[in-house]
């Protein structure tokens, strides 16, 4: 089986940092050490379903300097189809400041180019959307390009798969083209404008019939809500390092084995994310479809 995965969304550089506990505000720290790491929701999306396999393709902009470059490098080392990436002459490629410490991590973005995507270089690639199984985004570009990505998932038939970070509130109209839609706790109730104590009856009630929903809440497992009803599976239990792309591991493990079913798709979901938050950083720690077989296999013995 290989599917085919289409991501469009943000690219950036991580430039992270780990030191034993956050500043508080107004004080300087020493920290212990300093990487930078190709990021961006996007491109460890496309990367992370690249390693478990699919076909992927990617639109998306860079900007016009060494980030830029550094970026589609390394797409194209991991076999993602880089040519609907834009380059975006006199922009910046997105950076994200993360700081990584207590088993947590704050992250800033400045999304620089990734802001540039416009709707057009979307519709420039419709070709991506014709040969694609499920069409994957997330909410760090321009929300017209977000949309028109949903529209065109749905003319050719592909399954369009929302990660709605990071969490804002959603339009119907784009709520109306979502198949799946895979939220935090946050992220659900700012996408649907729900009140902080949401339950699970208000959850049901909210959801769209058309509509799966695959609720993660990392250390405590992901549920899944439709029309059919709530179904929870627990995460497996794992030393955690670093989370920084964990979320983006999960979704790219649910959108390769989204044509199994939903069971087979949840567990390599949560096992790739397993793997990929016992080391440091987002891809660096992206595992291949070989080492998610293994963790299974080891898990259920
Ligand atoms: O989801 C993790 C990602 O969020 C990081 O790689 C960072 O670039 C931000 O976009
Ligand atoms: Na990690």
């Amino acid at each position: 089986m290989s599917s085919n995965i289409l991501v469009v969304g943000s690219i950036n550089m991580d430039l992270i940092t780990v030191l034993a506990r956050f500043p508080k505000v107004g004080e300087t720290l020493l920290g212990e050490t300093f990487t930078t790491a190709l990021g961006g929701k996007g491109s460890n999306q496309a990367v992370a379903a690249a390693r478990l396999g699919a076909q992927v393709a990617m639109i998306g902009a860079v900007g016009d300097d060494a980030n830029g470059d550094v970026a589609l490098k390394i797409l194209q080392q991991e076999g993602v189809n880089c040519s609907g990436i834009a380059v975006k002459t006199g922009m910046s490629t997105g950076i994200a400041s993360i700081t990584v410490a207590e088993g947590d991590n704050h992250i800033i973005v400045v999304s620089g180019a990734n802001f540039a995507l416009n709707p057009a270089d979307i519709a420039a690639h419709e070709a991506l959307f014709a040969a694609a199984d499920v069409v994957l985004c997330q909410l760090e570009i321009p929300m017209d390009c977000v949309l028109l990505a949903a529209q065109l998932a749905k003319q050719h038939g592909a399954t369009f798969v929302l990660n709605p970070a990071p969490a804002q509130a959603l339009s119907a109209e784009l709520l109306a083209l979502v198949d799946v839609m895979t939220p935090n706790h946050t992220e659900l109730k700012q996408a649907f404008t729900l009140a902080e104590a949401a339950s699970d009856a208000d959850i049901a009630a909210i959801l769209p019939a058309h509509m799966q929903l695959v609720m993660t809440a990392g250390a405590n497992g992901a549920s899944h809500y439709s029309a059919a009803g709530k179904r929870h599976w627990p995460a497996f239990k794992v030393e955690v390092v670093d989370t920084t792309g964990a979320g983006d591991t999960f979704n790219a493990g649910l959108a390769v084995y989204w044509a199994q079913g939903l069971d087979v798709a949840i567990q390599h979901a949560q096992a790739a994310a397993a793997l990929a938050v016992q080391k440091l950083g987002a891809q660096t720690a992206m595992p291949t479809a070989a080492a998610v077989g293994t963790f299974i296999q080891q898990q259920a013995q």
